[in-house]
């Protein structure tokens, strides 16, 4: 791709910001993200690992805003685990009042620029005050056109892929589904990413290669990107990277 129909594809808004090795026509639609490496990054500053939580949703902040800037449709992170629950109490407690504290801070701007915000997972077991806030942001948010932007709190792969199993068997003992209607489609309609596109590119931070159970259905042909980088020191420009190395693959889903 030359300068010059790079020049001709990139469109006002985003195109002083790309790096000229990106093609903006060739970004990924859809971008999902395990944010990992909080606690190590401010353990390796002899700080508590709370603190790499708080800088890690400021790492959040900027990204989206970059993402909503180039014009990628959706992002999607993980924000905790169903396993997460497993840590000790006061880093749990931490996230949630963290997790609060962001949606109150910033849902008034988000709605102005467009964002609609979407959570994945079982809410019902988060704190009422964060079940509540989760609510009003999807509500005051439904209806805005801008980057669809996904939260996974008490998100698992497994856990959604079960609940979508249980409530096709629930129809098919009612007899409102038959089991020739259980197809690839209708069990994507069962879980809670329902209606949107999979992601085109999954990015993993802190130097981990696995899935730790996120988005297991959904990630089956999705572009994997593992950086050492910490979720605090993963700037734009890693970012950037990022999206030049997902333009340098060959997405095939199986064909030739
Ligand atoms: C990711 O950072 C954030 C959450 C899981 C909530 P970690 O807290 O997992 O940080 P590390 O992996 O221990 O460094
Ligand atoms: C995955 O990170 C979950 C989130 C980033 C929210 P973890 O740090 O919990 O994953 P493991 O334990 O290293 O697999
Ligand atoms: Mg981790």
């Amino acid at each position: 791709m030359t300068q010059t129909s790079l020049r001709q594809t990139a469109t006002p808004q985003n195109s002083p910001q790309l790096i000229p090795a990106l093609n903006p026509q060739f970004l990924p639609k859809h971008v999902a993200i395990i944010m990992d490496g909080n606690g190590r990054w401010a353990t390796r500053r002899n700080m508590p690992r709370t603190i790499g939580h708080s800088q890690g949703a400021r790492t959040l902040k900027d990204l989206l805003r970059c993402c909503s800037d180039w014009g990628i449709d959706a992002l999607t992170v993980y924000a905790f685990s169903t396993e997460n629950w497993q840590r000790p109490l006061d880093e749990v407690n931490f996230l949630m009042m963290l997790f609060e504290r962001m949606l109150q801070q910033e849902l008034a701007e988000m709605h102005i620029k467009g964002v609609k915000i979407n959570f994945l997972g079982d809410l019902t077991a988060l704190p009422v005050t964060l079940n509540k806030l989760v609510k009003q942001a999807i509500e005051l948010t439904q209806h805005n056109r801008g980057i669809q932007f996904n939260v996974a709190i008490n998100y698992g792969g497994r856990a959604d892929i079960t609940k979508a199993c249980q409530a096709i068997s629930q129809a098919v003992q009612r007899g409102t589904m038959q089991v020739k209607d259980i197809t690839e489609e209708s069990i994507e309609q069962h879980l809670c990413t329902r209606g949107q596109p999979a992601p085109d590119l999954m990015i993993r931070t802190s130097g981990e290669m696995r899935l730790s159970n996120f988005l297991l259905w959904e990630l089956a042909y999705t572009e994997m990107y593992f950086t050492d980088t910490l979720w605090v020191d993963f700037d734009k420009q890693e970012l950037q990277k990022a999206l030049a190395v997902y333009q340098q693959r060959k997405r095939r889903f199986g064909r030739l």
